[in-house]
């Protein structure tokens, strides 16, 4: 075939050509190692010597031509496609992953809003507390044995003539006086949340955990509010149909002192479910936390007469009372602490 037909042939090949596909497949017949411009090279064998010449420049500006036929054509076409790329706006999107606080928190959160509701007030104190606070305000004087039961953290640091030593806060209790000393007179009516120390680290307890505290302090305070605080409070966290005791027990800053249990949601308070023994709780009941009519030597401490005033108070764990949830089931309380993101995701 002359150059010039071969020419005109691509051209309109080319020209035709509406996809990128088409348009490779028509550069391997044009331009590919055996294709029409090689053959086209190779018929100069039978070309009159005198004419080899002038075809071989004529064969080489057509393949050049081709060539950028072939260029041109593919850029037109990409360009469409580019154009031609399109997006669904009614295609549902990438959501980010949504956080949310951890279940301590969570708890936390729900605890503070059921009291605020009867009218106490968030208070906060130190977690680095004064011995004196943590102790001797709350009734237990220096080398005290009940001091012993709180597995206390000292800090390393110089020791106060009058608070004593630095520790990590045992419990919530620490507050009760320094709330005291806050508000000056009664009425009092606080509820403090916040995090305790101490050396002991098994399923049941970690060296960190929180407590929440009450204290009320009032004129002709009684069991009566303990009691009706109490039921208020499982009837609110927990439902409507759980009940609390109060059992006797003792503490240093409470006179009389009790344990609150809460009636066992497995077995309703039975204690046994067809005849056998209830594997959840202790004949029908679960201890939920201490709690106790304030000791008048804590009012003392506190700069109240207790002549005049009376109060209670109680500190329960957190964490205790969240996993005794029933919709709740968490048999390690480490668990809540490993910060593993597939075990905080559930809640
Ligand atoms: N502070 C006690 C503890 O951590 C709990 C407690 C008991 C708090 C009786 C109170 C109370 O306010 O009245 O073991």
């Amino acid at each position: 075939m002359d150059p010039l037909t071969l020419k005109l042939q691509a051209q309109s090949a080319i020209s035709e050509t509406e996809n990128v596909k088409k348009l490779e497949e028509l550069k391997i017949t044009y331009l590919g190692k055996n294709g029409l411009v090689n053959q086209m090279m190779k018929e100069i064998i039978n070309i009159p010597s005198d004419q080899k010449q002038n075809f071989g420049k004529k064969a080489n500006q057509v393949k050049q031509e081709i060539q950028l036929l072939y260029e041109q054509k593919l850029q037109e076409l990409s360009q469409e496609g580019k154009q031609q790329e399109w997006f669904d706006i009614t295609m549902p999107g990438k959501k980010p992953t949504h956080g949310h606080l951890h279940l301590v928190s969570q708890a936390i959160e729900e605890i503070s809003d059921i009291f605020a509701k009867i009218g106490f007030i968030r208070a906060r104190y130190p977690e680095v507390e004064w011995e004196y606070y943590n102790f001797e305000a709350l009734n237990m004087s220096k080398n005290h044995p009940a001091r012993d039961e709180f597995e206390t953290l000292f800090i390393d640091a110089p020791v106060n003539e009058k608070y004593g030593k630095i520790v990590l806060s045992t419990h919530t209790s620490s507050g009760q006086v320094r709330e005291m000393l806050r508000v000056g007179q009664p009425p009092i009516r606080m509820i403090n949340i916040a995090k305790c120390y101490r050396r002991q680290q098994d399923i049941t307890h970690t060296i960190m955990f929180h407590q929440f505290e009450g204290l009320v302090v009032d004129k002709n305070i009684s069991i009566k509010h303990l009691k009706g605080t109490m039921d208020y409070f499982v009837k609110q966290f927990y439902d409507e149909n759980r009940k609390t005791r109060l059992r006797p027990f003792h503490f240093q800053f409470t006179e009389p002192s009790f344990e609150v249990d809460i009636n066992c949601a497995v077995c309703l308070g039975k204690g046994e479910i067809n005849g056998k023994k209830c594997r959840t709780c202790k004949q029908g009941w679960l201890e939920l936390g201490g709690s106790g009519m304030v000791h008048p030597n804590v009012l003392k401490a506190g700069g109240i007469d207790p002549n005049k005033y009376s109060g209670f108070a109680f500190g329960w764990g957190v964490e205790r009372v969240y996993m005794m949830r029933s919709d709740v089931k968490i048999d390690d309380i480490r668990y809540l602490y490993e910060n593993d993101i597939r075990f905080l995701r559930q809640f």
